[in-house]
């Protein structure tokens, strides 16, 4: 008799990972101030996270939509639950009065006219400390040029880490010439958190995204990447939160909208009260 696909089962994805005295699972094991911050970044009535990502200049320039960030991105900060972006834009453009979480962008390098996985860490963790932020964000490319290279960045920001109660999330970055299917996302995401990472941010794949979210032992935030119609990505960002994501880190989908605020409202809706991509995207338009 052929073997039966029985890999799927071997997730239990319908099985909640439980997370003793805390809402954030494979985090009830860490310090206070560690999870004091996470409890900033994700919302502990709905145990997820809405996070807007302004952090692409770091290795593009600026990016369509973030020309500008104080007259296109400041408006849109209240309404994310943490704010993704570099020290630079932090210090010379947000309010320090600005009550938004920040998870600061803690690698970098090379732009997009180089090798992007060549990537070191680009802060000290004293002045992640000094701006007072909630989490730091490393890149990880897995199968990349340089993956042990950016490994190793992501233990060494995590050793920092945890010596100073800063969470760190992971950032599986997919190369061009890889397949962005499950299997490959199960496989850079279960390797960030096995290797320390706090949360790990990841794309969503329409087959077996429940699987890449089961198998790892820490919450998932999904990436918005390349803009799609609002209802596309609402859709996607529904799915992600059905199928065990912790919520979503999304910057193109939002500021490249024709109505920014209102899509960051929409897809708060989806992600905190599990609203109906349709229902949401009606929102989208009357707001
Ligand atoms: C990716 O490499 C960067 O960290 C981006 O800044 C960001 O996460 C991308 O956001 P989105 O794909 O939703 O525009």
């Amino acid at each position: 008799m052929p073997e039966a696909d029985i890999e799927g089962n071997r997730y239990f994805a319908d099985q909640v990972q439980q997370a003793p005295g805390f809402f954030l699972k494979g985090s009830h094991q860490l310090d206070w101030g560690m999870k004091n911050r996470l409890a900033r970044v994700f919302d502990p009535r709905s145990g997820r996270t809405v996070m807007l990502a302004v952090d692409h200049g770091y290795f593009q320039g600026p990016t369509t939509g973030l020309e500008r960030v104080d007259v296109n991105i400041l408006p849109l900060v209240p309404y994310a639950d943490a704010l993704m972006c570099t020290r630079g834009i932090l210090r010379s453009t947000v309010p320090s009065s600005s009550a938004t979480p920040v998870v600061l962008r803690a690698s970098g390098g090379p732009s997009i006219l180089k090798e992007l996985s060549h990537e070191e860490i680009a802060i000290d963790i004293d002045d992640a400390l000094r701006l007072n932020v909630c989490a730091l964000a490393v890149q990880v490319f897995i199968g990349g040029e340089f993956e042990t290279q950016t490994v190793h960045n992501m233990t060494r920001l995590v050793d920092l880490g945890l010596r100073y109660g800063m969470p760190v999330m992971a950032v599986t970055a997919v190369g061009k010439e890889m397949a962005r299917d499950a299997r490959y996302l199960r496989m850079a995401c279960r390797i960030c958190a096995e290797l320390g990472a706090q949360f790990v941010k990841t794309y969503y794949v329409a087959e077996g995204f429940e699987t890449v979210t089961a198998s790892c032992p820490v919450p998932i935030v999904m990436a918005g990447g390349k803009k799609l119609p609002e209802l596309d990505a609402l859709t996607m960002a529904y799915r992600a939160m059905q199928e065990g994501a912790a919520g979503v880190d999304m910057g193109r989908n939002i500021f490249q909208s024709d109505s920014p605020i209102s899509m960051i409202q929409a897809v708060s809706k989806v992600v905190h009260e599990s609203m109906k991509p349709t229902e949401a995207y009606d929102l989208y338009k009357t707001s």
